[in-house]
C-alpha cells in the first residue's frame, strides 16, 4: 500500500480518490455521496470529545476495512477533526494491518483483490519527520502482517523444520545471524523437556537462534547485554495423549504465534536499524500423540537439570519454553521475555482484548504494560505471588507441569507463569512472560481480518526501542 502525503487539503485531491469525511454520527453510520463527480464516504465517529487513543487506532483500521468492503482502491483522508490523537506512525501501522488478508491459499479472484492501493493523507505540510514516521509505521505494520501470515499457515504446511526456514527467510538480507540446532545437538545439550514433547511426532524438533546485529563491528550498543525474546513454536498442538476435544483443536496450527512474533520482531529491529542487541530463541516442536509420545506420568529432565513430572501432555508449551529460558542464560541477557499461546485460562481471565502479563519484576512489568498501551497490543498483569508456587512443586520430580487434582483448573494462566518462573529464577536478570493465547486471533470489533492478530509485535518493538536497555542494577526490588 502506498501512503502519500501531499501539501494541502484532501478536498483538493485530484480525482480518482474517494474522500473520507468524518461526522459526529455514531460509529457504524456510513454514507456514500457523489457530488459533481466527486465521491465521498461519510464515516460516523461519534463526538470528537469522546475520541481516545484506543478508538483512534480502530478508526484507522475501519477506514481501510470500509474501503475494502466497497472495493475502493484509492482514498483521501484528513484527520483535522481529531488532531489530538493523530499520530502518523500509528496511522500507518493500522492502515497496513487493516489491509492484510490471509489469502495465500485462495484462488486469485478474477477482478483482483479487494485491497486498498493508495491512501492520500492530507494534513499539516509534509515534512521529513512526517514522512519518516509514516515509513516507520508502515514497516511495523508490515512486520505485524508477516507475523500473521506465518502464524496463519496451516499445520500441514508448517513443521518445526519449516518454521526454522521461515525464520531464516524473514531476516534474509538483514544483519541477523541465524543458527538452528537439530535433534542431535539438543540431545547433546540435554534439552530433555523440549525433546520429551517432540517424541510423539514424526517431525523433528528444531531450536533456532536469531541474533541482531550479526556482527558487532565496534558499535558499543551491539556489545550490550542482549534483550532475549523466546517464542513458543508449537507448530501444531493436538494435546498429545491428553488429546484435545474437537472444538479446542481447530486453531492449534497457530500455537507457534509466539515464535512468529519473535521472528518478526527481531527482523523488524534490524529493518529499523535499532541500536539494540536483540536475540530471539525459537524452540519448536509438534505436539502429537504418536506411538512414541511422552505420557502422563513421565518424568523429563530439563536442560536446567530440574526434573519435571508430566501430569498433562497438553501443557507442552511451558516444557519447551523451560529449556529455552535455561538456554537464554548463556547470552548473559539484560532482560528475558517469553511470548506464548500458553493457556486457554488466560482467555477465561481476560477475554479477547488483552494478553496476560506475568512477572516478578514490577519495574519491568510496568514498562511492558506501558509499551502495550502505547502500541495497541494491550496487556494486563496477573499475579505471580509466592502463594501460587506450591501448585507446581512435584510429587515424584522437582516440579510438575500442571497442579493436577480438583483445583487444577484454577488460575491456569498463573500456573503457567509460575512453572516458567522455576526456570527464569535461575537467570540473573528480570524476566516476564506474555501469555498471548487471548490475542492469538483477531476479535470482534478489532477491524482486522479473521485469523492471527499479529500480537505482540508492536508491543515488543516499542519496548525494545523505548525501554531498553533495561538496567537491572538500578532497580530496587
Ligand atoms: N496451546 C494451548 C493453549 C491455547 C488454548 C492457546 C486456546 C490458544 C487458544 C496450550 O498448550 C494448552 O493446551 N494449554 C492447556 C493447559 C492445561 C492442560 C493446564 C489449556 O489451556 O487447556
Ligand atoms: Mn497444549
Ligand atoms: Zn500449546
Amino acid at each position: 500500500m502506498k501512503i502519500s502525503v501531499k501539501k494541502g487539503d484532501v478536498e483538493n485531491a485530484s480525482n480518482g480518490y474517494v474522500r473520507i469525511r468524518f461526522t459526529d454520527k455514531p460509529k457504524d453510520a456510513k454514507r456514500f455521496i457523489k457530488e459533481n463527480g466527486v465521491e465521498t464516504l461519510e464515516l460516523g465517529i461519534g463526538k470528537p470529545e469522546e475520541m481516545n487513543a484506543r478508538k483512534f487506532m480502530v478508526l484507522c483500521r475501519s477506514i481501510v476495512q470500509t474501503a475494502k468492503a466497497n472495493k475502493i482502491k484509492k482514498i483521501a483522508v484528513q484527520f483535522d477533526h481529531i488532531q489530538k490523537f493523530y499520530n502518523p506512525q500509528i496511522v500507518a501501522e493500522n492502515f497496513e494491518m487493516a489491509n492484510f488478508e490471509f489469502n495465500t491459499f485462495k484462488t486469485k479472484p478474477e477482478n483482483g483483490l479487494d485491497d486498498v492501493v493508495e491512501i492520500y493523507l492530507g494534513i499539516s505540510p509534509p515534512s521529513v519527520t512526517l514522512e519518516k514516521a509514516i515509513k516507520k509505521g508502515q514497516e511495523i505494520g508490515r512486520a505485524v502482517n508477516a507475523c500473521r501470515e506465518l502464524a496463519n499457515t496451516p499445520g500441514g504446511d508448517m513443521t518445526p523444520t519449516t518454521l526454522a526456514k521461515a525464520a531464516k527467510a524473514a531476516v534474509k538480507g538483514l544483519p541477523v545471524k541465524v543458527t538452528t540446532l537439530g535433534k542431535k545437538e539438543m540431545e547433546k545439550l540435554g534439552m530433555g523437556a523440549l525433546l520429551g514433547v517432540a517424541k510423539g511426532s514424526t517431525e523433528a524438533p528444531t531450536f533456532t537462534i536469531l541474533e541482531y546485529p550479526s556482527t558487532s563491528s565496534g558499535q558499543a550498543w551491539a556489545k550490550q547485554k542482549p534483550i532475549v525474546l523466546a517464542g513458543k513454536g508449537v507448530t501444531f498442538d493436538s494435546g498429545g495423549l491428553n488429546l484435545k476435544p474437537s472444538n479446542s483443536i481447530y486453531e492449534m496450527h497457530m500455537d507457534m504465534s509466539g515464535a512468529a512474533s519473535v521472528i518478526h520482531t527481531v527482523a523488524l529491529s534490524a529493518r529499523l536499524k535499532l541500536k539494540q542487541h536483540v536475540i530471539g530463541l525459537i524452540p519448536s516442536v509438534e505436539n502429537m500423540p504418536g506411538n512414541s509420545a511422552y505420557r502422563p506420568g513421565d518424568i523429563l529432565k530439563s536442560l536446567s537439570g530440574k526434573t519435571i513430572e508430566v501430569l498433562d501432555t497438553d501443557a507442552e508449551g511451558r516444557l519447551i519454553l523451560a529449556d529455552a529460558l535455561t538456554y537464554a542464560k548463556r547470552f548473559n541477557p539484560s532482560v528475558v521475555i517469553d511470548i506464548a499461546t500458553l493457556t486457554g485460562a488466560v482467555i477465561s481471565a481476560l477475554g479477547q482484548y488483552a494478553s496476560g502479563l506475568l512477572s516478578r519484576d514490577d519495574a519491568l512489568a510496568e514498562k511492558i504494560a506501558d509499551a502495550g498501551e502505547k502500541s495497541g497490543d494491550y496487556i494486563w498483569r496477573l499475579p505471580l505471588w509466592d502463594e501460587y508456587e506450591d501448585r507446581v512443586k512435584g510429587e515424584f520430580a522437582d516440579i510438575k507441569n500442571v497442579p493436577g487434582g480438583s483445583t487444577s483448573r484454577y488460575g491456569g494462566a498463573i500456573d503457567g507463569g509460575m512453572f516458567l518462573w522455576q526456570f527464569a529464577k535461575e537467570l540473573d536478570c528480570p524476566w516476564a512472560h506474555i501469555d498471548m493465547a487471548s490475542r492469538m486471533t483477531s476479535a470482534p470489533g478489532d477491524e482486522l481480518s479473521k485469523g492471527a492478530a499479529g500480537a505482540p509485535v508492536r508491543l515488543l518493538i516499542h519496548f525494545i526501542e523505548h525501554h531498553a536497555p533495561y538496567d537491572y542494577s538500578t532497580i530496587k526490588r
